[in-house]
């Protein structure tokens, strides 16, 4: 069995700024609220025009990821995108990044796992590396939020938290057993499908219909987020599943040297930490700069951490999502 590790790392984060002065012009809503409640200072949002797409901003971080890795697209052999805003209903964003990048035929497949998207991207691609299948594969997570945002005091809860960015690794195989991803640990719980949720368009609400209506009552097409039961079962399972990735490997919470924890709300980072002891130094956190960019705020920061020096060969690194569905997991690499 082949071992899978992390060769090359890319972010590309919209120049557009959206600070909460901003979102205080346009909603009903406080710097101060915002900063107490969730940790951000400032998200960035694409502009309409800017030629930022999902897929697109994708394909700039995967061509730093591969610049970082040496490597050229076409020895990519498959392309998984982690989205929940991709360009276009079909074709997935996986194929337009393989367009942009021009990789000939290989397979390209999008993820729909919302925050954890990332993580079971990582998962997925040790997989097929570890059975042999594919050396050298593409993880990408890359969200476009600010085009589905109610910016109104109605949607205010999702409109000061979340963000546009993406980021992007490349999975390739590591002929040493000594270091790599270790393990990988998913669950899901379809019962709380309606906690975070969007609802339409959907199969027996097409398009058509929702502009036909031209309800502007109707929030169904805007993110819908229960934010204190998302908050409730996201302490639990994060803790939950990087203990589960800890105990696999035998490992303990002082053996980490770095963990990046799915950036949701500073507040949830803030509880996992203390729930497992970590200090200060053990946690990376920049949603004060970006919000919450869903599946790709993991590459990102893991992007961010490695191009500060925070990540040298031996450490242990833990990444844990959770979000929509609900999905959560975790990956425990040995850099
Ligand atoms: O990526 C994974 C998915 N998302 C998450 O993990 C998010 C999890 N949840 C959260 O982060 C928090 O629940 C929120 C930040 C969304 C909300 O914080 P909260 O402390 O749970 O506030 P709340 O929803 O209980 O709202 C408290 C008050 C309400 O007013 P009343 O009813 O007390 O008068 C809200 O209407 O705050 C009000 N409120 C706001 N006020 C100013 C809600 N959003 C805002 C806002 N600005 N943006």
């Amino acid at each position: 069995m082949y071992n899978s590790k992390i060769v090359g790392l890319g972010k590309y984060l919209p120049d557009n700024i959206v600070t909460n002065k901003d979102l205080e012009n346009k909603i009903d809503t406080s710097n101060e609220w915002i900063v107490e409640r969730t940790g951000i200072k400032e998200r960035r949002h694409i502009v309409k025009g800017d030629g930022n797409t999902t897929a697109s901003m994708g394909a700039k971080a995967a061509k730093i990821a591969l610049e970082n890795a040496n490597m050229s697209a076409y020895e990519i052999d498959l392309i998984l995108f982690a989205t929940l805003s991709p360009d276009y209903y079909m074709p997935g964003s996986g194929v337009f990044v393989q367009n942009i990048l021009n990789i000939p035929t290989c397979p390209a497949m999008d993820i729909r796992n919302a925050c954890s998207g990332f993580v079971y991207g990582v998962a997925t691609a040790d997989q097929f590396i570890k059975t042999g299948m594919y050396k050298n594969i593409l993880v990408i997570g890359s969200e476009t939020q600010s085009g589905a945002i109610d910016m109104t005091t109605r949607g205010r809860d999702i409109a000061v938290i979340f963000g546009d960015g993406a980021g992007a690794a490349v999975v390739s195989r590591n002929e040493s057993k000594e270091s790599g991803i270790l393990s990988s640990h998913l669950h899901s719980q379809g019962e709380h499908v309606d906690s975070l949720v969007m609802k339409a368009p959907n199969t027996n609400k097409w398009v058509t219909e929702i502009v036909n209506e031209n309800n502007p009552e109707d929030s169904s097409y805007y993110p819908y987020m229960n934010g204190k039961m998302v908050f409730k079962n996201a302490v639990l399972r994060f803790e939950e599943v990087i203990n589960e990735g800890l105990i696999y490997n035998n490992l303990q919470t002082e053996d980490i040297d770095l963990l990046i924890p799915h950036q949701a709300n500073l507040r949830i980072s803030q509880f996992i930490q203390r729930k497992l002891n970590l200090r200060d130094d053990q946690v990376y956190n920049n949603i004060m700069r970006y919000g919450n960019t869903t599946a790709a705020s993991i590459p990102i920061a893991l992007t961010e951490a490695w191009e500060e020096g925070r990540l040298s060969e031996g450490n242990i690194l833990v990444l844990a999502a959770f979000g929509a569905g609900f999905s959560w997991g975790s990956t425990i690499i040995k850099w």
